[in-house]
């Protein structure tokens, strides 16, 4: 991206201090760049030390400015509170955080294991829970005000079909969103969520389309405006959440996804009509992109 990405005017994020979990890939990437790019210090954590590391010198390169890789395994609080002291040691009290980490893949959900829903749940659910809670004390101790943005899908309203731990856990962080918007509102921490509509990632399409290109017809026909997202719109509606000039937008949900979901899009509902030999080779393929993924993780 270059500022003409951007509806905003140069150095709008100066002074603020964002950490977006799973910064490293994606649709965190983008945000991260998007931050980095307006005058924002930037932190991103994740897994996959390397890939941060090779993010952050991008974007470095790219755009000058302050990014900072955090290797922190989010399900882990103690690691959390050990990165939440190293940020905190590094200039002050973070301004924004993106709950952008997530793991997920599609599945029939009479062929998943414990294992399987927590593989899902501990990263979405209970991780993003604690990063929102380990910063919000830090936030309250302090008296600082805050914006937190928590990345769900739009299955928070029509539920999730062949991604049910993911829409649960998708749906908890929603719920969230509204409470604590009420509960520490007041405090002037504040809570939004982006859902956004296919956005074609590597991280999602291994998972959630494996095998496929990242523009079928199929799903490029359910989004009203005949396209998938793209990455600058992303960024930019990250941004204006941040930014203290939408302080009295709180505990709100915003879909980005070309109006899929209001025609009845979105989810992965078509797949009931799949074959056992479908589900067999999609877990096949998923396995393989995790376990990729796993071999690469250094912490
Ligand atoms: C059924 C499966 C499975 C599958 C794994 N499991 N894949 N079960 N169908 N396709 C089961 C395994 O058998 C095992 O249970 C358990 O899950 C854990 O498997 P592992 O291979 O050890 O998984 P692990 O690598 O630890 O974790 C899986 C993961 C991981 C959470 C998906 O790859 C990860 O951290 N991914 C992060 C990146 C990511 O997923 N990005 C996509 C986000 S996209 P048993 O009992 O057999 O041991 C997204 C988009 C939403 O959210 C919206 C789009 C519109
Ligand atoms: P992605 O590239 O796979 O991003 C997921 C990120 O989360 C990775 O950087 C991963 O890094 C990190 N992560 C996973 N588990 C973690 C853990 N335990 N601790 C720290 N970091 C962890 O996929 P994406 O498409 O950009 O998805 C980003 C977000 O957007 C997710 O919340 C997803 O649900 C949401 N979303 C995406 C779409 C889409 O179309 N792409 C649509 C709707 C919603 P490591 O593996 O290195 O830890």
């Amino acid at each position: 991206m270059n500022l003409d990405d951007m509806m905003f005017k140069p150095g709008l994020m100066k002074g603020e201090r964002i950490l977006i979990t799973g910064g490293g890939t994606g649709l965190g990437k983008v945000m991260a760049e998007g931050c980095l790019m307006l005058g924002a210090e930037v932190y991103i954590c994740g897994r996959r030390g390397g890939v941060l590391e090779e993010t952050a010198g991008e974007l470095r390169a790219a755009h000058g400015g302050k990014i900072t890789p955090m290797p922190c395994d989010i399900r882990v609080p103690e690691a959390i509170h050990d990165m939440m002291d190293h940020i905190w040691a590094d200039g002050g009290a973070l301004t924004g955080l993106i709950n952008n980490a997530a793991g997920n893949f599609i599945s029939r959900t009479e062929d998943l294991s414990p294992r399987a829903f927590d593989a899902i749940a501990n990263i979405v659910f209970r991780g993003s829970f604690f990063v929102t809670l380990d910063a919000g004390k830090r936030w309250i101790a302090e008296g600082k005000k805050a914006s937190v943005i928590s990345i769900l899908t739009t299955w928070v309203w029509s539920g999730g079909p062949f991604t049910v731990p993911s829409a649960m856990s998708k749906a908890g962080l929603n719920v969230m969103t509204q409470s604590l918007a009420v509960e520490w509102g007041a405090k002037g921490i504040r809570f939004n969520a982006i859902a956004p509509g296919p956005f074609p990632t590597e991280g999602a399409w291994a998972r959630l389309s494996p095998g496929q290109s990242s523009e079928t017809s199929q799903t490029v026909n359910s989004i009203p405006i005949n396209r998938v997202g793209h990455m600058p719109e992303l960024a930019n509606l990250a941004v204006y959440l941040l930014h203290p000039m939408s302080e009295y937008v709180n505990g709100q949900t915003i879909a980005i996804d070309g109006g899929a979901w209001n025609a009845g899009g979105g989810s992965f509902g078509s797949l009931a009509n799949w074959t056992d030999e479908q589900w067999t080779e999609a877990r096949a393929l998923i396995q393989g992109a995790n376990a990729q993924d796993r071999a690469k993780r250094t912490v």
